[in-house]
């Protein structure tokens, strides 16, 4: 790959020159990049050394893994050896797979090289990039997760200019920006799909493959010079396959490392490869070119039968399922036509991995992987740190609220479908309450309608769950790969849903309001609007909370429904307030009910002041301020302004609850699960029964949200059995 950045196409199995020149010695120099970016990622990358965010010159990224060991505790109390001292290397414009059988290792390994692994993991072994102990930035690694968790309302262009609104800095100039989104689609074929939504549930989008390489997309968009793919291409027919592994190869070629998981490849997949470390129980089986795999399993004794695809053979030798397999089939009339030529008829599969992984040990695969490793190591390279989202708060907080509002206003099911059914729930209360007037009757009516409207009719809000669940993912997603902070997010998220809350407590307390025909007068009615809106906002708030620590919708409906029943009960309507028991219900759930502070302000709003028939027209007139006092116990000395006031504040502390509950389940919950699988590890230990834990790959609490949370603190979370 020449300097000025081209993608140059190289054949498989003609030596890789991409960014490779530099990595023998000398100091780049200064603002030129040897990894050989494509023209765009050479303007950003410059944009970023003048802006002192990267070091000068070598941007590309070399990685090495040495007597790399996983460990994860389980909920039993015993401890699973997943990862087995692997030793590997990934080099600046290569593409790696990492295959093996289901199980095997290959998300771990991706996990323990990007630093994500997960609370319960404990990782021993040597993890460098450039020669260096270094932490993963978002900015230069960059892991492309399994699931396209995507908005599916916005176009293909919309996403990834949102994205890069998000992440690229505010003084970089707008047609830049621009012309990066635009670099970005062409680089991931995306083009033809620009202008397609995503698609979600009622809204028909692009195909799978696309979304897989929008997901890409999102991630290459910083430029990062390490890419991590689990299993891009599940999911995918084989020419959807063949296009996503193809852009990952040009990808590569623009002096990229990228390593992705790979469940099955067809056999034009595979030959894209440049490297293929294949994994079996944790095992390294094979880690060398793709191209001498061949080669290596014929050594072993395993040769590839003719007219088999070879990764099918590779995986076919490295997985015990298949033992399974051929018993099942032992007698039935395929096994007339097994094949002499399969060495796999002669051994199982057991025999055939433990007969592969001795002889890699002692290959000349495994030696040279060994002595690349130790090469490579000892050179030192630039620390590539460009930390993450570039945009300031104030852009993150404005994008993302743009961004969720073009959500919403786009999709029917968060506020649409919503909005009419609680206008056709007023209607039907308005005819149901028609003019109710001031009879004697009306007292109680009065006083059920308020009940109802802010209490059911809000809790109608909770139909809002699977969407905010949504928005959580893409959330996570984002925040995972560090594209902004969570207060932007909650901010984004508050000020985008206020027009809409708005317009639905405008149009359904309109209808309500004059239909029943409540207190007369515009300050009356403006409470009710406001009481409304204020009580719908309490409970979407809430909502949100659930939704930030319980995705799982279903879940998430039943504990809000019952956390408002809860309210409801002791909002002084079902049992008047000074009835209801006060330990415990009165005091203070009654005043942790937003229902009970709405309902006070709205009785106040609509009684005070109207005089009421009594039973018989003998009987004196009844106040409304006597049947707030004896009736529903209310302090009339306390304005309604006073409870309106209050509902505002819970707002807010939910909001602040939301974010609170965010960073916990961030920090708080991932150190308190590493620290029980810590000390699950310690007792496993201390017990004998773990023969290579060290002590020191105990105190280490290798958390994927410590690397989230603080991107300044030591993440990279490797501990060095050799130091
Ligand atoms: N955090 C963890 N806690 C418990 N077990 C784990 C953990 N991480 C991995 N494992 C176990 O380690 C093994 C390897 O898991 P991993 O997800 O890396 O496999 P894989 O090769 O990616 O499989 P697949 O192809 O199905 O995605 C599995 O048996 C899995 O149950
Ligand atoms: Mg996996």
């Amino acid at each position: 790959m020449n300097s000025s950045g081209s993608t140059k196409e190289v054949v498989m199995g003609e030596e890789i020159e991409c960014g490779n020149s530099s990595s023998s010695g000398g100091a780049p120099r200064s603002g030129v990049v040897v990894g050989g970016l494509s023209p765009l990622s050479e303007t950003l990358w410059r944009e970023r050394s003048s802006m002192g965010l990267v070091g000068d010159g070598d941007v590309s990224a070399r990685l090495t893994w040495k007597d790399l060991t996983v460990i994860v505790t389980l909920r039993s109390g015993d401890a699973q050896r997943v990862l087995d001292g692997l030793t590997g290397y990934a080099e600046p414009g290569t593409l790696t797979a990492l295959m093996g059988p289901s199980g095997s290792g290959k998300s771990t390994l991706l996990d323990a090289l990007s630093g994500r692994l997960a609370t319960n993991a404990f990782l021993s072994g040597t993890v460098l990039i450039n020669g260096r102990r270094t932490k993963l930035s978002f900015g230069t690694a960059a892991y492309v997760t399994q699931d396209d968790n995507l908005i599916g309302t916005l176009t293909v262009r919309e996403t990834i200019s949102y994205s890069a609104q998000l992440r690229l800095p505010d003084k970089m100039a707008r047609e830049e920006k621009r012309a990066l989104v635009e670099g970005t689609i062409s680089e991931m074929g995306l083009q033809d799909c620009a202008d397609t939504v995503i698609g979600n549930w009622h809204l028909r989008g692009i195909s799978g493959g696309e979304k897989r390489r929008v997901s890409i997309a999102l991630e290459i968009l910083m430029r990062p010079r390490l890419l991590f793919l689990d299993e891009p291409t599940s999911g995918l027919d084989s020419a959807s396959a063949f296009f996503v592994i193809q852009t990952l190869r040009s990808l590569a070629r623009d002096g990229r490392t990228v390593i992705a998981s790979i469940h099955q490849p067809s056999s034009e997949v595979f030959e894209l490869f440049d490297y293929l470390y294949l994994l079996s129980g944790g095992k390294t089986v094979y880690f060398g070119k793709a191209s001498e795999a061949h080669e290596f399993f014929a050594q072993a004794g395993l040769p590839c039968p003719p007219r088999r695809n070879p990764s099918d053979h590779f995986l076919k030798c490295v997985n015990t399922d298949f033992d399974k397999v051929k018993s099942t089939l032992k007698g039935s009339i395929k096994m007339r036509f097994a094949r002499a030529d399969d060495p796999l008829e002669k051994m199982t599969s057991a025999e055939a991995i433990q007969r592969l992984v001795a002889y890699y040990s002692r290959s000349k695969y495994g030696h040279t992987a060994r002595q690349k490793v130790e090469e490579i190591s000892r050179v030192k390279g630039n620390v590539l740190d460009s930390g993450g989202s570039q945009a300031s708060f104030c852009m993150q907080a404005f994008t993302l609220t743009r961004r969720s509002f073009v959500n919403m206003s786009r999709d029917f099911g968060y506020y649409w479908l919503r909005l009419v059914i609680y206008i056709i729930v007023t209607i039907c209360i308005g005819t149901i309450y028609f003019k109710v007037g001031t009879g004697f009757s009306a007292i109680l009516s009065r006083g059920s309608c308020t009940s109802f409207v802010l209490g059911f009719v809000t809790f109608m809000s909770i139909g809002g769950f699977p969407s905010f669940v949504e928005d959580m993912k893409v959330f996570q997603r984002e925040r995972l790969n560090g594209h902004y902070g969570v207060l932007a997010f909650v901010i984004g998220n508050t000020f985008s849903a206020m027009p809409f809350l708005l317009l639905i407590s405008v149009l359904s307390g309109t209808v309500c309001y004059f239909m029943v025909r409540l207190h007369p007068g515009f300050v009356h009615y403006l409470f009710f609007v406001l009481c409304l809106y204020s009580s719908i906002t309490v409970v979407e708030s809430l909502m949100m909370a659930i939704a930030s620590v319980i995705p799982n919708f279903l879940m998430g409906i039943i504990i809000g429904a019952g956390i408002q029943g809860i309210f409801m009960l002791v909002s002084g309507f079902f049992r008047r307030p000074n009835d209801i028991p006060k330990p415990i219900w009165r005091y203070p759930v009654s005043y942790m009910s937003f229902h009970y502070w709405a309902q006070e302000g709205q009785y106040q709003n609509d009684l005070k002041g109207l005089i009421f028939d009594n039973q018989t027209p003998d009987q004196p007139k009844i106040s409304g301020e006597y049947v707030l006092q004896k009736f529903y116990q209310i302090d009339t000395g306390r304005s309604k302004w006073i409870d309106l006031s209050v509902l505002f504040c819970m707002i807010i502390a939910y909001r602040l609850l939301f974010f609170v509950m965010i960073r916990i389940n961030e920090d708080v919950t991932p150190f308190v699960r590493g620290y029980i699988a810590k000390r699950r590890l310690q007792r496993k230990i201390s017990r004998n029964q773990l023969s290579v834990a060290s002590p020191e790959l105990v105190n280490r609490v290798p958390s994927l949200r410590v690397v989230v949370a603080d991107p300044a603190s030591t993440s990279f979370e490797v501990v060095d059995l050799n130091t």
